[in-house]
């Protein structure tokens, strides 16, 4: 029995441009999926989604891997249960780390002999495949851990101040999102061309930030990346009102995290202000949690 967990991942700066070769800046967070994986002589899925074979509605990642490591390995049946503290499609990267956890616990177990790079690249074909649109973003981040600048891949210093994460437990789907957002620059490239660059921007600024662990300026920045994620109409009234009573309480910067639409904003708080941050996002109609950057990205948990 092999069991293996991948971390969930925010957004500093730069969802939706990184689609579009932008700078984006992401931060693996303590919040983790394990996946454990056992001999059987079938294939089934546990999870709190369901108990399912191979099914490509209710468990579309965790299949799609079974199916791509039945061609590097030969077994008959798996039995997969999944265990998350990250949300399912809420801009966390419950899908990237339910993903590259699968695939590590299966090299394991069948010696595939797979690296982390090769398994956060087998990682994103599955993302591409489910998904049909998705950045190689979120498998690297939750594969490697750490704060990472993309698409150059350079981990940068760690963040050590509070992260608050607050769920607006509206589903979203990336797909949508994304074509949204093509869409729209389709329709007015003038326009949309130059906000898509200005939020790369502020990932370029935003580095030296991260390395001097500036928090307030990184804060400042991430506010004005809110303000062009609203232009580009992947934010929502209830996304709005938990930014809105996590910067009232004290947060450094808020915004949204992911494809938006619904799903998760985030805040950056000094420690001494976490719990009126996580309290404001609850009386908001939030869920907040409270979590902290890691550099602890895919491991294998235990193996007997
Ligand atoms: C989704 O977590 C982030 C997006 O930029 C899409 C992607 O990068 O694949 C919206």
């Amino acid at each position: 029995m092999i069991t293996c967990s991948a971390p969930g991942k925010i957004y500093l700066f730069g969802e939706h441009a990184v689609v579009y070769g932008e700078n984006a800046i992401c931060c693996a967070v303590d919040i983790r999926t394990r996946v454990t994986v056992e001999p059987d002589d079938e294939v089934t899925i546990v999870s709190v989604l369901g108990t399912t074979g191979l099914d490509h509605d209710i468990h579309p990642y965790v299949s799609a891997v079974v199916e791509r490591m039945s061609e590097l390995a030969s077994f008959e049946g798996i039995r997969i249960t999944i265990r998350s503290d990250l949300p399912v499609g809420s801009g966390l990267g419950s899908s990237a780390a339910v993903t590259v956890a699968t695939i590590k616990a299966l090299d394991v177990m069948y010696n595939c002999g797979l690296d982390n790079a090769a398994i956060a690249s087998m990682g994103h074909e599955i993302e591409m495949c489910v998904q049909g649109a998705a950045s190689p973003t979120d498998t690297y981040v939750c594969t490697m851990g750490g704060v990472v600048r993309i698409p150059q891949r350079r981990s940068l210093e760690s963040l050590d101040c509070g992260i608050v994460i607050g769920n607006t437990h509206t589903f979203s789907s990336t797909r949508e999102l994304v074509e949204h957002v093509a869409d729209l620059r389709q329709r007015y490239p003038d326009v949309i061309s130059p906000i898509l660059s200005s939020i790369g921007n502020l990932s370029n600024s935003g580095e030296d930030l991260v390395n001097s662990r500036s928090y307030s300026d990184i804060g400042g920045l991430m506010n004005i990346n809110q303000g062009l994620l609203d232009a580009i109409g992947v934010g929502n009234a209830k996304l709005s009102s938990l930014i809105h009573a996590a910067s009232a309480a004290g947060a450094m910067g808020a915004k949204i995290t992911g494809a938006g639409g619904g799903g998760c904003m985030v805040a950056l708080v000094d420690q001494s202000c976490v719990k009126d941050v996580a309290d404001a996002i609850l009386a908001a109609g939030g869920d907040p949690i409270i979590t902290d950057a890691t550099e602890l990205g895919l491991r294998v948990d235990s193996s007997t």
